[in-house]
């Protein structure tokens, strides 16, 4: 965190964590403002922009929206890996795939619908299309869509590239790596791409959280995994109000393992730590 760089007052700060709760429904509280500080200053320079107060005018009067959007995408906070909270994965390759397998058998249906809400540069939804393909490959020759969503734009076009630096795959298994990653060559030395067939499970989309959802189809299954912690708790209750209800029955959630829906007032069946159910 650099030091240098404009001030910004408490009044500023306010004013930007109210523009961000009422558009992200991220909660920015008192203790972030040398956080949102440093984000913001090289953009104010960049943007030669005065001070807070005029770069927070030039984002209000901007009708295009595109300045709120590298604002929320300078704020948020995109840390993730390949297989993190590897329980998860570990539950839906001996519980979930299994059994949405069998009774699709039954029932002559091969459809599957995952997905990873704040997905952020895709290792989340990756990780989900690999689980997919290694332990159901039957749902890999039917319908499997794995829809990837994140508010930020940024981290968006560096998920739908699925190219990382060699220290960020150093932790998986050789196998899943032989099979799932090419070497990077020429501009990409040294670096990993998501195969073809692999990365073509997963569709990457922009969504805000806090705006009404646009599905029709349900889903089996949703990741949405250190999202909530920065939304208050209307915020989150709404949103797991919309997770139900964007669920098909018997369907599961997946949250952060710093996180839980106690108090929320939901209708969910509690599986276990961090997996609830439809
Ligand atoms: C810490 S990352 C979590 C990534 C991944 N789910 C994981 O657990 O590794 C949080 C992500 O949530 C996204 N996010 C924050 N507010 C959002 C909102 N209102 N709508 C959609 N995504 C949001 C951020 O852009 C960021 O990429």
């Amino acid at each position: 965190v650099s030091l240098s760089g404009p001030t910004l007052s408490e009044q500023d700060f306010k004013a930007f964590a109210r523009l961000v709760h009422d558009k992200a429904g991220i909660n920015l509280h008192e203790g972030k403002r040398e956080l949102v500080r440093a984000r913001l200053a090289s953009t104010i320079r960049e943007g030669q922009f005065r001070d807070f107060r005029e770069y927070y005018d030039h984002i209000i009067q901007d009708r295009s929206g595109d300045e709120l959007v590298k604002l929320l995408d300078s704020i948020s906070t995109n840390l993730t890996n390949f297989f993190r909270e590897p329980g998860h994965f570990a539950f839906m390759a001996k519980k979930f795939l299994p059994e949405l397998e069998a009774e699709q058998n039954k029932r002559g249906e091969n459809q599957l619908r995952i997905w990873s809400a704040g997905c952020s540069t895709g290792e989340e939804p990756y990780s989900i299309a690999i689980t997919v393909l290694d332990h159901a490959p039957y749902f890999g020759q039917g319908e499997a869509r794995i829809l990837a969503t994140d508010l930020s734009t940024r981290v968006l076009d560096k998920a739908a590239q699925g190219i990382y630096a060699a220290d960020r795959v150093s932790e998986m298994p050789r196998s899943i790596l032989q099979k799932h990653f090419r070497k990077g060559r020429g501009a990409w030395e040294g670096c990993y791409r998501v195969r073809e067939s692999t990365r073509g499970l997963v569709v990457f989309r922009r969504l805000n959280l806090i705006e009404k959802l646009p599905f029709k189809k349900r889903f089996n299954l949703i990741f949405c995994r250190n999202v909530m912690i920065y939304f208050d708790k209307e915020t989150q209750a709404r949103l797991v109000g919309s997770f139900y209800d964007a669920l098909a029955p018997g369907g599961y959630l997946f949250i952060g393992h710093s996180e839980s829906l106690t108090g929320l007032g939901q209708s969910f069946k509690y599986i276990q730590p961090t997996i609830y159910r439809k």
